[in-house]
């Protein structure tokens, strides 16, 4: 087959870095209108032609839509309608996903569409596509470092950095969300535990009903007598499947001590450790945040479809991956 036609809704942080790898390989994508907020403020970007109006993005039946919005309900609306038409989809959006889990997965199976969305979790780590290959083996408990921005932040006020300065610097790296107040009150880690627990257990816990604290609870002041008494404060997601198959989770702030498993993860980081019945520990870290990370995510996902569409649709093996140079430090080792 020749190029995948392709729509991109969005074209900020992660979705300017997925533009680019589309247009270095016109051979495998053929790029529709490019959906932006503001189109007019686009007239000196010469990459593609860029839309305020996501009928003219949409147009021309798409084979694949790739969603890079902002928000929930807004992008939702944006994908179910290609989904029941069959148009695969792929998003990066973590609110959507948790929010909308099951009308976007009730879509895709009835249109027949496949719906892809590694990079909602984790950024470049391959945490989704771990947790998929061992739930055979049976997946108790996760446990990570998955909000970059809230890492980003707790590593800035331990070096004394005050809070509202660690935040901007966090906005300027392309780290944190447009309001990063997702970033700062565990929304963001709750709306990515809500899809690991899916993902996980095939439990439905929205990230309303995850208790979740605040960065704002850590002074500069904190977190450097932290890192004097050996600790280091993490904003760490974490849930396990109890009896009955009832989920307890929660996003914590909270110092560990400097040899916990998540201590390490720095700056944008993330960690995940992915507990088995047999008492094994799988930990995944890598880039959890930013443009390019989350862009090679975005775009694995994008190759695997178009690998299975160009063999007439075959569904594409949800753990395969052209993310091999980003791929997680990946151990297995016993708890
Ligand atoms: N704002 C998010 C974070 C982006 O900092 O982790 C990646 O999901």
């Amino acid at each position: 087959r020749g190029p995948m036609k392709v729509t991109l809704l969005g074209c900020g942080a992660v979705g300017s870095g997925v533009l680019d790898h589309v247009l270095s390989h016109p051979e495998l994508f053929e790029l529709n209108p490019v959906l932006v907020r503001n189109a007019g403020s686009r007239a000196d970007d010469r990459r593609a032609i860029f839309t305020s109006d996501p009928h003219s993005a949409l147009a021309g039946d798409p084979d694949l839509v790739v969603e890079m919005t902002g928000g929930a309900d807004g992008p939702a609306e944006l994908m179910l309608p290609p989904l029941r038409n069959g148009q695969h989809v792929v998003t990066a959006n973590k609110a959507a996903v948790a929010k909308h889990y099951d009308a976007l997965h009730d879509a895709a199976r009835k249109g027949g569409a496949q719906l892809m969305f590694s990079a909602s979790v984790g950024g470049g780590v391959v945490v989704l596509e771990r947790l998929s290959e061992l739930k055979s083996k049976g997946v108790v408990a996760v446990e990570g470092v998955m909000n970059g921005t809230g890492n980003f932040i707790l590593d800035q006020l331990g070096q004394g950095v005050a809070f509202d300065e660690a935040v901007a610097a966090a906005q300027r790296m392309g780290f944190a969300e447009a309001d990063p107040s997702a970033d700062v009150d565990g929304h963001d880690a709750a709306d990515k535990l809500s899809i690991l627990i899916r993902e996980a257990f095939g439990v439905n816990l929205p990230p309303e009903k995850i208790a979740k604290q605040s960065l704002s609870e850590v002074s500069a002041e904190q977190a450097q007598e932290a890192l004097a008494n050996g600790q280091i404060y993490k904003q760490i997601g974490q849930c396990r499947l109890g009896a009955g198959g009832v989920v307890d989770a929660e996003v914590q702030v909270r110092a560990v001590p400097q040899d916990h498993p998540l201590a390490g993860a720095r700056n944008e980081e993330n960690r995940f450790l992915l507990t088995l019945s047999n008492g094994d520990v799988c930990t995944l870290q890598g880039k959890g945040a930013g443009r390019w990370p989350t862009a090679a995510a975005v775009f694995g996902d994008m190759m695997d479809i178009r690998r299975a569409w160009a063999c007439d649709g075959a569904a594409p093996a949800h753990a395969s991956s052209v993310r091999s140079p980003l791929r997680a430090d990946d151990a297995l080792r016993s708890a």
